[in-house]
This record gives structure tokens, C-alpha cells and sequence, in this order.
């Protein structure tokens, strides 16, 4: 500690699970119930600039250029607050974050915004920032953020506690979703307080998890033989066991609308047609399709009629970016 500069700027990009996070088994440290499995996506970034306010009392955090207040403010400070005791600082930052994306839309905003801000945080505080490390401490604000910090597709280990819960990068074959964006308003149920309601009222839920690490186990074989049919039909199969873990909480959540619903049943009209494409569903209405990057134009442009559609591609990890480009 105590290495760190006045100033960093961090870039981090959402990540869609192919095999899903649903539920945690320490809320303190943020350990998943199970492990989880994700592509780090090209599009969406949030850019994060953090500077120490030797002068301040408490953290500012503006997103989109508007200055956050409430749970959004106190997430964050909470999460400053984990950096410097690590850090032995008692300095208190400005926080600046540009979203590419809709927040609280079920496009993983957390996801990018968390693993921006560990990976400037630790910058600034001078905390290690290593891989392993980055993704540990992203991890505590969202916890599928500590995959963001991977590039392309990342396994998150559920670990045996907080040094061996984080996420790292798998070989996959190329893979490229559609991101079809139904309705842009933020979610009605934060999916904190929803795992928390299908942990305690889901009859389903031990089956969840149970079934959970066999999927991810046969996600990983299905990377690594490349093989894009098995790695789909896990995602599809998986995402809507997650949604019928939710629905069957008690008092019931339901992220899926109509549309959602819709445009699930296009794809698989699409799979009857030949072209191979599966859909997931996160916390959210939204739907992205993975497909072979060779047909994401086609799948595309049939599925334009649900809403905004956008071809995307496997992204980066988290990064710093150099002074020069932060200040400009
Ligand atoms: O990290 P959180 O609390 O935003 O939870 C993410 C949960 C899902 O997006 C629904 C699934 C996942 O694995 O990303």
C-alpha cells in the first residue's frame, strides 16, 4: 500500500453468463452458491475515474455526469470503504463513471461498473493488481463483476472462501451474441434482494445449485472440445432454469415479459431453420442470443422486430488507461 497515484481511469465491459450466477452462500464476502461461467462482451463499457479528495468527508460518485445519491452513492462508498482498510487509507474520492449502456436494465451495468472501479481503486490505493486479485476485490461490489475483469469467456470459481473466488479466462471456441434490448427502464427487484427471496422461498433452489456445478462442469468440457452446440443448448437450458428458480420464489419475480418470451420462441424457430443460435436472459427482460460470430447479421436482422438489436462480439478485461486518454 501506499504506492498509489492522485488519479486513475479504468474501462471494464459487461459480461452475459452462459452458466449463471443465482445466489450466494456468504453475503458478507460475497461468495457465489456455485460457479459460474460468462463472455465478456466488446460493447457497453463504463469508463471510471477515480480521484483522491484529500479535503473531503465523504465520497462523491456521479454517473453519467449526474451526482449519485442514496443506495447508489452508499454501494459504492461501501466498497471504498473494504479498499481502504486494505489500503490502511483514510482518503475519501471522487468517483466519475460513464455508462455505454442503460443502467439497471439487466445489461450487467454492475458488472462493468464494479470492475472498473476495483481496477482504479486499486490503482489509486495502491492495492495489488494482478488478475486474481482485481477480480477478488470486484467481486465484493457486484459478484459478477469479478468477471468483467476477464477478457472473453471466464469461469468464476465459488472457491472455498475469499482467496479462491475469482475468475479466470477459459479457452472457448469464437463466440458472439445479439443483444436485444426489449425495454430499457431499470428492474423493479434488485437481483441482491431476488437471489436473497429465491435462497430462502424457492422449493427448487437446493436443485439449483446442485445442478448448477454439473452444468458448469460440462460447460468447461464443451469449451474446451469447441464444440458451439453443446456450449448453446447448456446456455439456453441453463438461463431458464434460473428464471424458474425466480418465478417460483415466493412472493413470485418475474423478469421475463412477453416480448422476452417472444423472442425465445423466434430463436428456436430459428434453430427449426437451421441456423444455430440460443437464448439467455439475465435479471431483466432483455435477451441476448449466442450465436457464431459468422451469423450474428443474420440472426440480427430477424430478430429487429423486438427491439433494439446489437451484434457484439468477446471483449476485453478490465484495464487502466493512460493518463493521456483519461483526460481526454
Ligand atoms: O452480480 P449481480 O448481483 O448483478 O448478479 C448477477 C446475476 C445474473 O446476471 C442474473 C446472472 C449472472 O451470472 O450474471
Amino acid at each position: 500500500a501506499g504506492d498509489g497515484a492522485a488519479a486513475a481511469t479504468a474501462r471494464a465491459h459487461p459480461n452475459i453468463a452462459l452458466v449463471k450466477y443465482w445466489g450466494k452462500r456468504d453475503e458478507e464476502l460475497m461468495l457465489p452458491a456455485a460457479g459460474s461461467l460468462s463472455l465478456t462482451l466488446d460493447a457497453f463499457a463504463t469508463t471510471t475515474e477515480l480521484r483522491l479528495d484529500p479535503d473531503a468527508a465523504e465520497d462523491r460518485f456521479e454517473l453519467n455526469g449526474e451526482p449519485q445519491s442514496g443506495e447508489r452513492l452508499s454501494r459504492v462508498s461501501r466498497f471504498l470503504d473494504l479498499v481502504r482498510e486494505r489500503a490502511g487509507s483514510p482518503l475519501r474520492a471522487v468517483v466519475r463513471s460513464r455508462n455505454e449502456a442503460p443502467t439497471g436494465a439487466g445489461l450487467a451495468s454492475s458488472a462493468s461498473g464494479f470492475a472498473a472501479l476495483a481496477t482504479a481503486a486499486s490503482a489509486v490505493y495502491g492495492l495489488p493488481q494482478d488478475p486474481a486479485s482485481l477480480s477478488r476485490l470486484a467481486r465484493r461490489g457486484s459478484g459478477s463483476a469479478a468477471r468483467s475483469i476477464v477478457p472473453g469467456v471466464a469461469v468464476w470459481h465459488a472457491g472455498d472462501g475469499d482467496d479462491s473466488s475469482f475468475a479466470e479466462a477459459v479457452d472457448a471456441p469464437e463466440l458472439a451474441m445479439v443483444i436485444v434490448t426489449v425495454d430499457e427502464r431499470q428492474k423493479a427487484v434488485s437481483s441482491r434482494e431476488a437471489m436473497r427471496l429465491s435462497a430462502r422461498t424457492s422449493p427448487f433452489y437446493a436443485g439449483w445449485v446442485t445442478s448448477t456445478e454439473e452444468s458448469l462442469a460440462e460447460m468447461l468440457q464443451a469449451c474446451r472440445e469447441r464444440d458451439f452446440t453443446r456450449i448453446g443448448r447448456i446456455t439456453e437450458s441453463h438461463a431458464l432454469r434460473m428464471h424458474a428458480v425466480i418465478q417460483s420464489s415466493e412472493p413470485p419475480v418475474r423478469y421475463l415479459s412477453p416480448t422476452s418470451i417472444a423472442v425465445f420462441d423466434a430463436v428456436v424457430a430459428l434453430r427449426e431453420r437451421g441456423v444455430e443460435a440460443y437464448s439467455t436472459a439475465d435479471a431483466g427482460p432483455n435477451v441476448a442470443v449466442l450465436v457464431r460470430p459468422g451469423d450474428a447479421p443474420a440472426v440480427a436482422e430477424a430478430l429487429a422486430g423486438f427491439g433494439r438489436v446489437r451484434a457484439v462480439g468477446a471483449g476485453p478485461g478490465a484495464a487502466l488507461l493512460p493518463a493521456d486518454a483519461a483526460r481526454g
